[in-house]
């Protein structure tokens, strides 16, 4: 139970990885806050948790109900704890073909709603005098230059100069924050945003040779939340199988056996 205790919100938790870090949060005693622009799915996620969970729908490209977000959260739950900036969308769109309103979708959701959520949630942070833990989602996107990243890619290198900065800002305070940038994994973003050939180039790029799942994020999560990371801070942790890692490879040779934890996909 290395969160007892703590309220943590996990922006959007309804689904995917974010659905994964709410639920490992909460079975480390965390009291989750699921909050999600898809309330309907938001609720049905904080039902399946159980009494550590309850829900709260927020669209993180509106300030307001940013606001109205913290406002609940520390009303109903008395404090904040844990924040974890994970609700993001992404399109594969080459930049000379991106249109402005789609560019500005993009960094409005991943970039400016990390800023909004972090800056509701390190006020209140600071006013309650324990200190914090922010995380940010961000992406192998925003390290490297893959095509058709351009908006994703540009809205999460953002953020992880705001990782820094904001650690460095708010260290005063006992708050550490940090990121994570996951290798590829199979959820509907995934989905939306990997062909096959997406999906083959992956596996010919990444040392593990295969996608992440979610409980892999959620435990890495977990951990930068816990006090056993509390020396660390403005740090970005990859989960991404050696993707960022990797230099000079050769093809996967199928008679070989397949590298440790490989899924098959
Ligand atoms: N899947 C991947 O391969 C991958 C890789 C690296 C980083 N990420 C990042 O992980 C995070 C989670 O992505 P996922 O793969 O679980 O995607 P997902 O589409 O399965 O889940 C995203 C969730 O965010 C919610 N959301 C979207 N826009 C929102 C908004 N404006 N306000 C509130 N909620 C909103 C969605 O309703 C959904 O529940 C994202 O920030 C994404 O960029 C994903």
């Amino acid at each position: 139970m290395k969160l007892q205790g703590k309220v943590a919100v996990v922006t959007g938790s309804a689904r995917g990885i974010g659905c994964a870090i709410a639920e490992a949060m909460a079975r480390e005693g965390a009291l989750v806050v699921i909050t999600d622009r898809d309330i309907d799915e938001a609720n049905r996620t904080a039902a399946r948790i159980g009494t550590s969970a309850i829900a709260i729908g927020a669209d993180v490209s509106k300030p307001e109900e940013i606001e109205a977000l913290f406002e609940q959260t520390t009303s109903r739950l008395g404090k904040v704890d844990i924040l974890v900036n994970n609700a993001g969308i992404g399109v594969a769109r080459l930049v000379v073909d991106i249109a402005l309103d789609e560019w500005e979708r993009i960094i409005r959701i991943n970039l400016t709603g990390a800023f909004l959520c972090s800056q509701q949630a390190a006020r209140r942070m600071i006013a309650q005098g324990h200190g914090g833990k922010i995380i940010n989602i961000v992406s192998l996107s925003g390290q490297k230059g893959g095509v058709g990243r351009s908006a994703y890619g540009a809205s999460k290198a953002g953020l992880e100069v705001l990782n820094k900065i904001m650690a460095v800002e708010f260290a005063d305070s006992g708050i550490t924050v940090n990121a994570i940038a996951p290798g590829p994994i199979m959820t509907e973003t995934g989905k939306a945003m990997h062909t096959q050939e997406t999906v083959d180039a992956y596996h010919r790029l990444i040392p593990q040779r295969r996608y992440g799942e979610p409980a892999e994020i959620a435990s890495a999560a977990v951990f930068l939340a816990s006090d056993d990371a509390s020396y660390i801070t403005g740090h970005t942790l990859n989960v991404d199988g050696g993707f960022l890692a990797a230099g000079l490879m050769f093809p996967f040779d199928p008679s070989k056996d397949k590298p440790i934890g490989a899924t098959g996909q």
